[in-house]
């Protein structure tokens, strides 16, 4: 049996910065968070036991507050510094330059437009900058409703898949004038989705490490069961079903951005015992790539 891990995989920059950082803080103190650090319940489990605590609608006071790397609406970041919280600000360093674009655009009179799923911290963040005047859109159908305008910038969610991203940016502009296009997919996003493809493609089987709960989880197991049917998504090394598995004997291994090494090399070990001993330092080598 051939065992092959992907070129790019798990944690991206930004969730590992935000996991260092978190991890650190609360080695010293108590910290809230408002909803999960990363979509991944392995992770959220490893930090509440650390003393990470979740706060909802009664934002804290005079406490230490983590921001997640996807960000938070400006309103609750403005409740925070008024609430005298210590504000420990993990937003990725690349939305924040995405941030800045919406605000240079936004007052020089354009229309955002945001392709992504509206409901995502990340997008809610983003239109929150510009008081909820973007358009957000995620699909064809949607995008064709997009008419008759002058001046829009169009970006999209970080995590995105690119073929979607570029159909639905090619419909606005097309339907509208003075568009500007600009890919914000997140490069770490692009390479755990074109290595996953072109693994998924070469296999015959497919194993997508990550929480159903993660966007870019789901994205990575959507794009490799186009091109390989027997592709297996699990959240960790038990929910592993070997007797699917063992039915195949060239079997590729991704897992999203907010899978953490230690579930990833749980389920390598696992099937470390059906293949070659280079196999683990393929691993490693991998999760340590960004
Ligand atoms: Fe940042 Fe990209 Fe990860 S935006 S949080 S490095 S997926």
């Amino acid at each position: 049996m051939k065992i092959t891990i992907a070129e790019n995989l798990g944690f991206c920059f930004g969730v590992q910065n935000a996991f260092n950082e978190s991890t650190k803080a609360l080695q010293k103190d108590v910290c809230y968070i408002n909803g999960d650090l990363v979509h991944n319940e392995n992770v959220v489990n490893y930090l509440e036991k650390l003393g990470l605590k979740k706060y909802e609608t009664n934002i804290p006071r005079n406490k230490k507050v983590i921001i997640r790397s996807h960000g938070v609406c400006k309103e609750i970041k403005e409740k925070l510094i008024a609430n005298q919280n210590e504000i420990i600000d993990l937003t990725c360093p690349c939305l924040k330059a995405i941030y800045k674009n919406i605000i240079k655009w936004y007052n020089n009179n354009y229309k955002i437009v945001i392709v992504g799923n509206k409901s995502h911290p990340e997008v809610k963040a983003m239109n929150s900058l510009i008081d909820y005047k973007a358009i957000v859109v995620s699909t064809t159908k949607e995008a064709n409703e997009i008419f008759g305008y002058n001046n829009l910038y169009v970006i999209s969610q970080t995590t995105n898949i690119l073929e979607k991203f570029i159909d639905i940016s090619d419909i606005i502009n097309s339907n509208n004038k003075n568009v500007i296009i600009e890919n914000t997919i997140c490069a770490a996003t692009r390479k755990r989705q074109d290595s996953a493809y072109e693994l998924a493609k070469r296999t015959n089987a497919m194993i997508v490490i990550g929480s159903k709960t993660s966007a870019n989880s789901n994205k990575l197991f959507e794009i490799c069961k186009k091109v390989n049917n027997n592709t297996f998504f699990i959240n960790s090394a038990k929910e592993l079903d070997l007797s699917k598995i063992l039915k195949y004997n060239n079997i590729g291994i991704t897992a999203g951005a907010s899978t953490p090494s230690w579930i990833i090399e749980e389920v390598a070990s696992l099937m470390e015992n059906l293949s070659k001993d280079e196999f683990m330092e393929q691993v490693e080598d991998s999760i340590t790539r960004v």
